[in-house]
């Protein structure tokens, strides 16, 4: 009996123990709430946005336009939609307008998640859209978008974009050597265009914050990054 008990501490313990050691050095096991990809109320496609593959249907076929010739994504830039993200420390989900100046007549009047969206946007009182946050820091410590895209695209620094190859790079880059806003942004988020459901796939732990500041200078104080 003894060893039997034994053996189910160890159990438990040994799981709190891989639970702790992934949390601290890497994203969460998904369990208890802790879900790097929530189901969103609408299904947003970023592959459909801001990508330029072909658009497929449910059953993995391409879609087909009026004429007969296959729909490619429509490669929005990033900061269309994430219109403060060069300005200020957050990015900014587009209000429910945005969607409907398109998707008061873009896409199937079938299309369930579109049905959703028209609800919410063409009513009397359009929106807001309950967007759940994919990526959340605690509230003890301090993010801001700005001077990090102004980092990473300054001509200078391109070695420092991250999840991202060069042609991309090459493909973003001004006649001036800077790069595009739209650019930089997997280095944190990775290359969210080619996801159908936005996923939290770099760990924004501390190690990682730390790391990049120490290696361009940038301030590792702790109110830098604490309140
Ligand atoms: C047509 C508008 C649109 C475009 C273009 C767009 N996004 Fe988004 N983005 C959204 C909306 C709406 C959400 C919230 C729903 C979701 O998470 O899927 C979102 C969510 C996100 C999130 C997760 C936010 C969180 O909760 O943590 C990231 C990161 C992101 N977008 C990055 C990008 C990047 C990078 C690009 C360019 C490659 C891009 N987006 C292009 C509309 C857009
Ligand atoms: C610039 C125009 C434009 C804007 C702005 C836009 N979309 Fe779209 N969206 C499209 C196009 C084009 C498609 C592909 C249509 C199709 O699949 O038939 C699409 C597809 C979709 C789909 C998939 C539809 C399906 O049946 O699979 C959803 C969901 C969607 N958009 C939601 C949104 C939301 C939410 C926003 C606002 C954050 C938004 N869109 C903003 C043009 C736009
Ligand atoms: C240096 C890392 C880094 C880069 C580069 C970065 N982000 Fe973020 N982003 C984060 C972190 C960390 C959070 C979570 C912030 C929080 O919880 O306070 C976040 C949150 C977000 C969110 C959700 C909350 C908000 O601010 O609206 C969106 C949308 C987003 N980022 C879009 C982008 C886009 C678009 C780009 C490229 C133009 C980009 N990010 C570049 C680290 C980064
Ligand atoms: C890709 C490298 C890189 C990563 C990753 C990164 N940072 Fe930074 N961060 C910088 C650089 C470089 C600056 C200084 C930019 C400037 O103003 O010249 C900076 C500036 C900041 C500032 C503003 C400092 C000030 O007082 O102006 C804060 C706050 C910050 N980072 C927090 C974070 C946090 C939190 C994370 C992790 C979630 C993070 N950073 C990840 C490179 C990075
Ligand atoms: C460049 C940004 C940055 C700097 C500088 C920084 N931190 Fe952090 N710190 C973070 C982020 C992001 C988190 C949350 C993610 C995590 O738990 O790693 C965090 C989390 C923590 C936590 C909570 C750990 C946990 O597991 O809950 C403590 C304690 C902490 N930091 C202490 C410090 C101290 C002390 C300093 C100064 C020596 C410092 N930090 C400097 C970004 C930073």
């Amino acid at each position: 009996m003894l060893a039997i008990g034994g053996a189910g501490v160890t159990a438990i313990l040994g799981f709190v123990m891989v639970f702790v050691i992934t949390a601290w050095f890497g994203n969460p096991l998904p369990v208890f709430g802790f879900d790097q990809s929530p189901e969103q109320p609408i299904a947003f496609p970023h592959t459909v946005h801001a990508g330029g593959e072909p658009i497929l249907d449910a059953d993995g076929n391409p879609k087909l336009a009026a004429d007969g010739t296959p729909l490619t994504g429509i490669g929005l830039d990033c900061t269309f939609c994430h219109r403060t993200v060069t300005s200020t420390n957050v990015a900014g989900i587009p209000p429910v307008e945005t969607c409907v100046t398109c998707h008061r007549v873009i896409g199937s009047i079938q299309s369930e998640p579109l049905t959703i969206l028209r609800t919410i946007g063409l009513g009397d009182n359009p929106g807001p859209i309950q967007w759940k946050r994919v990526h959340r820091l605690p509230d003890h410590v301090r993010f801001v978008h700005e001077p990090h895209i102004r980092f990473l695209t300054a001509s200078e620094n391109t070695d420092v974009i991250a999840n991202r190859d060069e042609s991309a790079i090459l493909a973003g880059t001004n006649p001036d050597g800077s790069v595009m806003p739209a650019v930089t942004c997997s280095t944190c988020h990775g290359d969210i265009k080619t996801q159908t459901q936005v996923a939290q796939v770099e760990p924004l732990k501390m190690g990682q914050c730390v790391d990049c500041h120490r290696k361009n200078n940038a301030p590792t104080d702790c109110t830098t990054c604490h309140f």
